[in-house]
C-alpha cells in the first residue's frame, strides 16, 4: 500500500520541539492534568491515590458507559448504543474510511483540509474528486461543483466542518443541501467535526443529527484542549452503521485505555467550565491576531470562526516553506507552511496558544516580514 506522507505532521515531527514561540498548533491551549482535575473539583492527592488503586486492564472496550452516554448527549438524534470511542479523531477517520471503502470506489473531499480524508482512500484504492475550498468565496465550496461531481455511484463524501487549516465553517444551510444530494445517491457523509467554533458549539450542524447516513467524528483534541488523552470518537444514528464500524474497530484497535477514559469523561462533565475558559481564550486572541493583520502590510487573512486555527496568505517573494523555515531558525518561531496543505503561499497561524506566547510571536513575525522581500 503506498500512502503520500502526511505534510502538516512530517512538518511539525520535525520542528514543534525545537520552537520557543510556537504560534503552528491547533489545539486551544492544553490543560495540565491538575487543571483537568481542578475543573472537577478533585483534590490531586486523593485522585492520584485513586490512580494507583485502578487496574490498568483494558477497561470498556468502546468505552464506558459516562462516556457514551456523556457523549451522545452532545446529539440531538444519536442513541450512547452508536458511540465508538476511538484513539483521537485521526482513529475515527481512520475507521471509517477502512470499514466503508473498496478499492475502485468513487468518493469525493472537501480539499483543501486534513489530508487524511483525501490520501488515505486513496492509498486504498479509492478514487478521489476534490471538492475545493475557493479563496475567493471565503474558504467556502461551491455547491455547483459538488453538484457536477457527484455521481451515482459516489459512496462518501468527507468533510472537515470547521476546515483546517482556515477554520471557515459549512453552516446548516450549506450542510442540508449536500444531505440532499448525498441522499439522493444513497452516499455516506463523513463529517470530521473536530473543530466546533467554541461560541456556536451548542448549535453546531452535526452531521450525524442531519442525515441518517452521517458519520460525525470528534474528539476532545481541540475544542476541549486535551490532546494527550486521544480520545476521540464516531457517531451516527444507524446501529448497522455502528455494527459495521465495530467489527473493523476489534481489528484495529481495543480499548481507549482505563486512565485516558477516566480522563475522557471528566473533560466531558466538566465541558461548560472548560469552554467558557476557551471561549475567552479564543475570543481574545481572535481580536489579537485580526489586529495583527490589520497592521502587515505583507498579509491578508480570511478571518476563520471561533476555532483554533487560521490561514494567512503571505504576499512575500520566497516560498512559504523556506520562510517559515528561516523564520523558524531565525526567530523561534513556528508556523506550518501552507504547503503542506496544498495551499502555496499561505501559513497556518494556531493562535489560540496562550496569549503572551501569542502576542510574542506574531511581534517576531512582523520583524522578520520586514526584512522580507
Ligand atoms: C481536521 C483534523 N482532524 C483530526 C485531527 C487529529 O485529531 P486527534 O488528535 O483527535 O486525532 C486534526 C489535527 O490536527 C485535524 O486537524
Amino acid at each position: 500500500m503506498e500512502i503520500k506522507g502526511f505534510g502538516v505532521e512530517e512538518w511539525l515531527n520535525e520542528n514543534e520541539k525545537a520552537a520557543q514561540f510556537d504560534i503552528s498548533q491547533s489545539t486551544i491551549s492544553s490543560l495540565t492534568l491538575g487543571e483537568l482535575l481542578n475543573f472537577d473539583g478533585q483534590d490531586s492527592t486523593e485522585a492520584f491515590t485513586k490512580y494507583l488503586n485502578t487496574k490498568l486492564n483494558y477497561g470498556w472496550i468502546e468505552g464506558s458507559p459516562e462516556f457514551k452516554q456523556l457523549v451522545a448527549q452532545l446529539y440531538k438524534r444519536v442513541n450512547s448504543k452508536n458511540i465508538l470511542q476511538t484513539n483521537g479523531a485521526t482513529g475515527g477517520n481512520f475507521l471509517t474510511l477502512f470499514s466503508l471503502l473498496n478499492p475502485g470506489d468513487h468518493i469525493i473531499s472537501l480539499y483543501p483540509s486534513y489530508q487524511q480524508l483525501y490520501d488515505l482512500p486513496k492509498s486504498l484504492g479509492v478514487k478521489v474528486d476534490e471538492w475545493d475550498l475557493e479563496e475567493d468565496l471565503n474558504w467556502q465550496p461551491s455547491l455547483d461543483q459538488l453538484q457536477r461531481l457527484i455521481t451515482p455511484k459516489t459512496k462518501m463524501i468527507c468533510l472537515n466542518n470547521a476546515q483546517n487549516p482556515t477554520g471557515s465553517l459549512l453552516g446548516k444551510p450549506l450542510l442540508e443541501q449536500v444531505v440532499k444530494l448525498a441522499r439522493k445517491v444513497d452516499a455516506y457523509i463523513l463529517a470530521d467535526e473536530v473543530y466546533q467554533p467554541v461560541d456556536k458549539i451548542d448549535q453546531f450542524p452535526n452531521i450525524a443529527d442531519l442525515y441518517e447516513k452521517g458519520i460525525s467524528v470528534n474528539s476532545l483534541s481541540k475544542t476541549y484542549s486535551v490532546p494527550g488523552l486521544r480520545i476521540g470518537w464516531i457517531a451516527t444514528q444507524s446501529e448497522k452503521l455502528a455494527d459495521t464500524f465495530r467489527k473493523y474497530r476489534d481489528y484495529t484497535m481495543i480499548s481507549g485505555g482505563v486512565i485516558n477514559d477516566t480522563l475522557a469523561c471528566i473533560t466531558l462533565r466538566n465541558r461548560k467550565a472548560i469552554l467558557q475558559r476557551n471561549g475567552k481564550l479564543v475570543k481574545n486572541n481572535h481580536e489579537i491576531l485580526k489586529r495583527w493583520v490589520a497592521s502587515q502590510p505583507k498579509v491578508e487573512i480570511i478571518m476563520p470562526e471561533q476555532v483554533s486555527t487560521a490561514c494567512i496568505k503571505l504576499n512575500i517573494k520566497m516560498s512559504d516553506e523556506d520562510f517559515c523555515e528561516q523564520l523558524l531558525k531565525k526567530t523561534g518561531v513556528l508556523l506550518v507552511p501552507g504547503s503542506r496543505f496544498d495551499m502555496p503561499g499561505h501559513a497556518r497561524v494556531g493562535y489560540c496558544t496562550d496569549t503572551k506566547t501569542l502576542e510574542m510571536g506574531l511581534q517576531k513575525l512582523a520583524d522578520f516580514l520586514k526584512k522580507c522581500a
